[in-house]
């Protein structure tokens, strides 16, 4: 008796929460996609880009891509990251502004497909419209900061130790505060007062994915390890505080006084040398032209 009634009960509210359970895995399919799409995107936009744009937090390298969906076209948008170059070259007129309000930095070719770019533009609307800035998961320093780590960056700086993944040490290219006498490179900009031009996480993310053109050619395929970005950072973070009072560095290389002295005394001495290495052939010649003159 009591099973012939509660039966259909048990079987309806079997379905119900069987049709609930239906409901919410489509709710799950419906938005799992959509966060792991906009994971994909930070992290592209984290790899990529982040190394030259901010969304929300400012101009850097480029300019601050917050609203950029707004501001331009959606094809124009995909012509231009793909080849900003390409576009300034047939005359465009928004792409010509750009490349003179950010000269001499210019975006390099993005090798992407238009999936990827609508993904990428996709999410930089989003954030754009919640008001949001972009904060880059990664770029985070894999334990604090210890004693010694900055005398182990200026080693690793200055290439007294190698680089573990075999990339040129950056005193190759850059120079910075108590690098040594000479100094460093100046294909780079000055480093000592990175830390003040940058934010922590755009300083570390510069460290893991530097996307510009010089840097990514040597350490795309020899990046830093995380040791390597503790202690270079460290260094970094050093540096400010040894040097307050450093501006942040200026596009155009500057002369340094310790230069033009060597300099000097290098050019005094080669003349010197020149010199006596050729007193003989040069009163020859001398002597050879006098005479035919006087013939
Ligand atoms: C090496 C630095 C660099 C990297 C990396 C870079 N950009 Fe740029 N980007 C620039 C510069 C500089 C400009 C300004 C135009 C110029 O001078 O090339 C610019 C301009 C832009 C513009 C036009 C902005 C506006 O206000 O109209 C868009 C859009 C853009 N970049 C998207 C991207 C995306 C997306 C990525 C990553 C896939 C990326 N950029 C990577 C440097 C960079
Ligand atoms: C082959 C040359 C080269 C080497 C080696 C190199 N860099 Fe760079 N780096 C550059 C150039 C060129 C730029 C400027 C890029 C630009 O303005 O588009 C740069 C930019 C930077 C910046 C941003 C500076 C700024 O003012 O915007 C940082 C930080 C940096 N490098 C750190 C390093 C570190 C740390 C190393 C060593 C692990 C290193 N670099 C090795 C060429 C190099």
């Amino acid at each position: 008796m009591i099973s012939n009634f509660s039966s259909p009960s048990v079987s309806a509210g079997f379905s119900i929460a069987l049709t609930c359970l239906g409901a919410a895995m489509l709710l799950l399919a419906a938005t799992l996609p959509a966060s792991a799409q906009s994971q994909a995107a930070a992290d592209m936009f984290e790899k990529r880009c982040y190394s030259c744009h901010n969304i929300g937090g400012g101009d850097k390298k480029g300019p601050d891509l917050k609203g950029v969906t707004g501001r331009q076209r959606t094809a124009w948008l995909h012509e231009f990251i793909k080849s900003p170059a390409a576009l300034n070259r047939k005359g465009d007129p928004a792409a010509a502004d750009l490349f003179k309000k950010f000269a001499p930095e210019v975006m390099s070719d993005q090798d992407m497909t238009d999936e990827e770019i609508t993904t990428l533009l996709t999410f930089i609307e989003d954030l754009s419209k919640k008001n949001e800035q972009f904060i880059p998961a990664g770029a985070k320093l894999s334990r604090p900061i210890a004693a010694g780590d900055s005398e182990a960056g200026l080693r690793l700086f200055t290439g007294k130790t190698a680089l573990s993944g075999g990339g040129a040490s950056c005193m190759a290219c850059h120079n910075i505060s108590g690098a040594g006498l000479l100094g460093g490179g100046t294909l780079g900009p000055d480093l000592t007062a990175a830390n003040v031009k940058y934010r922590d996480p755009e300083l570390i993310s510069i460290l893991q994915n530097p996307n510009f053109p010089t840097m990514n050619s040597v350490f795309a395929t020899h990046p830093l390890n995380d040791e390597e970005i503790v202690q270079l950072f460290a260094l970094f973070q050093n540096a400010k505080l040894a040097n307050p009072a450093v501006p942040a560095p200026t596009a155009g290389p500057s002369i340094e006084p310790r230069f033009l002295l060597i300099g000097f005394a290098a050019t005094v001495m080669a003349i010197a040398c020149l010199n006596l290495l050729w007193r003989k052939r040069l009163r020859g010649v001398r002597l050879l032209i006098v005479r035919r003159r006087r013939q």
